[in-house]
C-alpha cells in the first residue's frame, strides 16, 4: 500500500538531486584537511560526535566534496558543547571564511551565531536544527538537514506495511494491536522527538491500534540500546511485538540483545525498525533480520553543506550554481522508506 509513496519519494529525490558520484575518502582522528591548502577558502566545520554512525558518513561526504575546492577542517566536538565553542573560536582565529556547524546542543545556536556575527562570518548549521528564532536572528545563518517529521511518518508507513503483511505471525497475543517498545534518540533533539511522535501517529491513522510497553532513550547509541533491550526482554519477553528505534545504530544494538535471547533463529523473530540506512542495517534487512528503515541521505546532506559553505565563503548567494532549493533558510533533503523490496536505493 505504501510502496508507491516510498518508491515515489525515492524517485523524486533522484530527480531533484540527480546522481552524485562517490569517490574515495580520507580522514584522521581529530581534524582533517579536505583539500590542498593554498588559496582555497577555509571552511571550519565541527561534528557533534565523530563516532556517531550517521555523522561519520556525513563527515566523509564533507571531506569528499571539499577536495580541491576548499580547505576544510573538521573538528570532533566529542559531545561537549563547551569544547565545540572553543573549537569555533580557534577556527575564527585561524581565518575560516565560513563555519559549518553540527551543534552538540541545538539550543547553543544563539551562542554560535553571536560568535559568527562578531566575526562577520556566515554559518551553515547541519543535522541538529536550531529553533526558528535563532535562525531568524542572523541573516547569514543557514541550515542543511531534513524535515524531522517526515522520518517519523515514513517509519510509521514502513511499520504499517510490514505489520499488515505479517500480522498473522507478528500479532502474538492476537488482539490486533501492536505492543511495542520504543528506543529514542537524544531527548530534545528535533529528529528524536518527531520520530517518536509521528511513527506512532502514522500507524494509528492507518487504523492499527498500538500499546506502548516501554519507551526510553538510547542516546543514538548501539551499546546503550542493547542494555535497554536486555532489560525489556527480561521484563516483557514475548509480550513485545515490535521494536521501534529512532535510528539504526540503536536498532543494531537491540538486535544484538535479541540475538542473545535466541531471536532470528528458527521460528523466533522480532520485527525491528530504525532510521538512517547505515550499511550494517542494509545487510540485516537483506538477511531478514530487520523489518525496514528510513534512508537519511548523508551523501546529499554532506554535499549540500559544502556547496552552500563554499558559495558563502566566496561571497555568493548560498545556492548559486547548484540544484539546491532554499525553503526559507534551509535546504531539506528528503528521507526514503527502505524495505527489502527497494534495498538497492539505499545501497
Ligand atoms: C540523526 C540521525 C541519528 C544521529 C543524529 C545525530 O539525524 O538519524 O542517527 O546521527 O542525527 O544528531
Ligand atoms: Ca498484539
Amino acid at each position: 500500500m505504501n510502496k508507491r509513496r516510498i518508491l515515489g519519494l525515492g524517485l523524486a529525490a533522484m530527480m531533484i538531486f540527480g546522481t552524485v558520484g562517490c569517490s574515495s575518502s580520507e580522514g584522521d582522528d581529530k581534524s582533517s584537511d579536505g583539500g590542498a591548502s593554498g588559496d582555497l577558502p577555509k571552511i571550519g566545520a565541527t561534528v557533534y560526535k565523530a563516532d556517531d554512525n550517521f555523522i561519520s558518513s556525513v563527515r566523509r561526504e564533507l571531506e569528499t566534496n571539499a577536495k580541491g575546492v576548499a580547505e576544510l577542517t573538521v573538528d570532533d566536538s566529542q559531545n561537549d558543547q563547551a569544547k565545540q565553542l572553543d573549537q569555533i573560536d580557534t577556527m575564527i582565529a585561524k581565518g575560516a571564511k565560513v563555519l559549518a556547524i553540527n551543534l552538540v546542543d541545538p539550543k547553543a545556536a544563539t551562542t554560535v551565531i553571536e560568535k559568527a556575527k562578531s566575526a562577520e562570518l556566515p554559518v551553515v548549521f547541519f543535522n541538529k536544527e536550531p529553533d526558528e528564532a535563532a535562525m531568524k536572528s542572523y541573516d547569514k545563518a543557514y541550515y542543511v538537514g531534513t524535515i524531522s517529521k517526515e522520518s517519523g511518518v515514513i517509519q510509521g508507513e514502513v511499520i504499517t506495511e510490514q505489520w499488515n503483511a505479517n500480522k498473522e505471525k507478528w500479532d502474538k497475543n492476537g488482539d490486533g494491536k501492536i505492543q511495542y517498545v520504543m528506543i529514542k534518540g537524544e531527548p530534545g533533539h528535533p529528529d528524536a522527538e518527531a520520530r517518536t511522535k509521528y511513527s506512532i501517529e502514522t500507524i494509528n491513522e492507518a487504523g492499527i491500534e498500538t500499546e506502548e510497553l516501554a519507551v526510553d532513550t538510547g542516546m543514538w547509541d548501539a551499546a546503550k540500546a542493547t542494555e535497554k533491550m536486555d532489560a525489556w526482554l527480561a521484563k516483557f519477553g514475548d509480550k513485545i511485538e515490535f521494536v521501534i528505534c529512532n535510528n539504526d545504530g540503536m536498532a543494531s544494538g537491540a538486535i544484538a540483545s535479541l540475538e542473545k535471547e535466541g531471536y532470528f533463529s528458527g521460528d523466533k523473530f522480532m520485527p525491528v525498525v530504525g532510521v538512517d540506512a547505515i550499511p550494517e542495517i542494509i545487510t540485516l534487512i537483506e538477511k531478514d533480520k530487520m523489518a525496514g528503515t528510513v534512508l537519511n541521505d548523508a551523501v546529499n546532506q554532506g554535499k549540500a553543506v559544502i556547496d552552500l559553505s563554499l558559495n558563502l565563503a566566496n561571497g555568493k548567494e548560498p545556492t548559486e550554481g547548484t540544484d539546491w532549493k532554499l525553503e526559507g533558510k534551509a535546504v531539506r533533503v528528503p528521507y526514503v522508506g527502505i524495505t527489502k523490496s527497494n534495498l538497492d536505493q539505499a545501497k
